[in-house]
């Protein structure tokens, strides 16, 4: 522990920058008594765009409070925030960005350890990133999710529910005005999407990964639950620094193992599978799509909450929350691995009589299958993902012409044309929506077309090589990788083509034989050369117009979904993959 004196500004005089530290320490009223205590960052992602963190104050709060009484001193920093639904493309064109700011601030700032706030969707991924390559003692504390509200008597919430009205509005069931009387009630609260979306998803990947405090994923934003599970994270990260707890200690390929077996039991969003591969491999740890999916296959969602059950985040913490669920699946667990409390994870769990409405247990699923199943063919050589659970069982093996959509433009443009020649067999193909093309949106559930819908079509087998929503449903293969951009055969598709779909088998085949995907590979690359950079503008913008610096970074260094999408900027200087940091 080294607090405040710890990483000196370079002024050429140590001495000089230790006294400067005093001044500007004097300046906020520290004293000496204050500066013997172990300093505790708190990574700050408030931010009026993200109204899933408007309860932040109270909790940081809380968080100071436990980081004192434990004898630390808190120091609250800002940091980026990803505000899911006010990020042009994707937040997810953000996260690494994110990743790295949060690096940068632990790194370059006196901190002995680091408490990460966030919630929506990308940031608690982004936050685990950058504070395991900075390799000091961290907590994750999380928003917690919102409150449901009421909509004609029925409870609703964001975003599973917004997607079910939106449909109904689609299909002509709803017009305008109730979609806007519903809009009302479906985020009634401050916090996070009170569903199975990625951000609960993340919250209890992080808590059954320990490095969150025990039952700290579910309780609402709202709640004095919340509050005091951020209190308890301040206190035991000034325990984890005095340890010499450090990161790469808790996030082991055990912990991973856990946090992808919970996130087939809770019936987690696709996104985890991306966000996992990132934080392995940010870890050092080599866990690819196959460990993910080995790790959730068999694996029964015992978690009755939206979009593959009936239930709110609410409904899971009444009922017990992680730690109950934990003890459903204690066989399936690493139970050794160790977190940030000192304490194994097979000290978390907690047994109850018999299982609990919303916590099911191995005998009694809510579904049989809650994993994320790999795909691979020739369709997707580097692998893809499908929802099972999310999915309709009838269309979980499926052959069907294509209708290709060129990008996210040519889908806006094209989905409702009455012209559209779309049946209800067909497999709608979205291409250059991957990493490098458009930032990976959450547009992999794309819209059923509006002629089928309002002849009651509500799914049909969709492919690409976006992401999807967590709180979205239906047969949707995500993450085709390589991407179209990328050289996939994603690119070569045609409108006609026939797509076979057989979850059970992991296969995704498209019905071309060799010789004429080589022809159209060929056409394709000398198309490519008269336009000028692949999949991007002739000056090198992507489909939006950004040729900011931050865009072209990413264009050139972000890598393909399998490998969890994160920067590949290369080896350190002594040959090594990048990995965590550490002082
Ligand atoms: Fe923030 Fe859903 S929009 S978690």
């Amino acid at each position: 522990m080294s607090g405040f004196l710890e990483g000196l500004t370079d002024y050429g005089d140590a001495e000089f920058s230790a006294f400067l530290r005093g001044v500007f320490l004097a300046s906020a009223g520290f004293d000496e008594q204050d500066l013997d205590r172990p300093v505790v960052g708190i990574a700050d992602a408030r931010s009026d765009y993200v109204t899933c963190h408007r309860e932040f104050p109270a909790l940081i709060e809380a968080v100071k409070r436990g980081v004192l009484e434990a004898g630390g001193l808190p120091v609250v920093f800002p940091t980026m925030a990803l505000p899911e639904i006010f990020t042009a493309p994707t937040a997810m064109y953000l996260r690494n960005l994110m990743a790295m700011q949060v690096e940068e601030s632990i790194r370059t700032q006196p901190m002995d350890g680091v408490v990460l706030v966030g919630g929506c969707d990308k940031t608690v991924p982004a936050q685990v990133m950058g504070a395991l390559s900075a390799g000091r003692p961290f907590v994750q504390v999380v928003a917690g999710p919102m409150i449901p509200g009421s909509w004609r008597g029925q409870r609703v919430g964001a975003c599973t529910d917004c997607r079910a009205i939106w449909s109904r509005h689609r299909a002509g069931e709803l017009d305008r005005a109730e979609v806007a009387e519903a809009a009302a009630a479906l985020a009634p609260t401050g916090g996070t999407c009170m569903v199975m979306g990625t951000a609960s998803t993340m919250a209890c990947l992080v808590e059954a990964m320990g490095v969150a405090v025990s039952g700290s994923a579910t309780p609402a934003a709202p709640t004095g639950a919340r509050l005091a599970s951020g209190a308890r994270a301040g206190r035991v990260i000034v325990e984890a620094i005095c340890a010499g707890r450090r990161p790469a200690g808790i996030v082991t390929s055990d912990a991973l193992h856990n946090a992808a077996v919970v996130c087939a039991a809770i019936g987690g969003s696709t996104n985890a599978v991306v966000h996992l591969i990132a934080i392995a491999r940010r870890a050092g740890i080599e866990f690819t799509l196959d460990d993910v999916a080995a790790a959730m296959r068999g694996v029964p969602v015992l978690v009755d909450c939206k979009p593959i059950g009936r239930g709110y985040l609410t409904d899971f913490d009444a009922d017990g929350g992680v730690p109950a669920l934990l003890a459903e699946l204690a066989d399936l667990l690493r139970l050794e691995a160790p977190t940030i409390d000192g304490r194994p994870l097979g000290a978390r769990l907690r047994h109850r009589d018999r299982p609990l409405g919303t916590v099911r247990g191995l005998t009694d699923p809510v579904h049989p299958d809650g994993g994320v199943s790999v795909l691979r063919g020739s369709l997707a050589p580097e692998g893809a993902v499908i929802k099972t659970g999310a999915a309709s069982p009838a269309l979980l093996t499926h052959t069907g012409p294509a209708v290709v959509f060129d990008s996210l433009a040519d889908l806006a443009a094209r989905i409702d044309d009455p012209a559209l020649p779309v049946t209800p067999s067909s497999v709608l193909v979205l291409r250059n929506a991957g990493p490098v093309a458009a930032g990976m949106p959450e547009a992999g559930a794309l819209p059923i077309p509006r002629r089928l819908a309002a002849a009651g079509v509500r799914d049909m087998v969709r492919v690409s090589d976006a992401r999807m929503s967590g709180t979205a449903f239906g047969t949707v293969v995500l993450h085709v990788s390589p991407e179209a951009t990328r050289g996939g055969p994603l690119a070569l598709v045609r409108d006609g083509d026939p797509i076979t779909l057989d979850a059970g088998r992991g296969l995704l085949d498209l019905g071309v034989g060799d010789a004429e995907l080589a022809r159209r590979r060929a056409e394709l690359a000398a198309s490519e050369t008269r336009k000028g950079l692949r999949g991007n503008d002739s000056r090198g913008n992507d489909s939006r117009g950004n040729d900011s610096r931050w865009a072209r970074l990413h264009r050139r260094y972000v890598g393909q979904a399998h490998q969890g999408a994160d920067l590949d900027v290369g080896a350190d200087s002594d040959g090594s993959p990048a990995r965590a940091g550490g002082r």
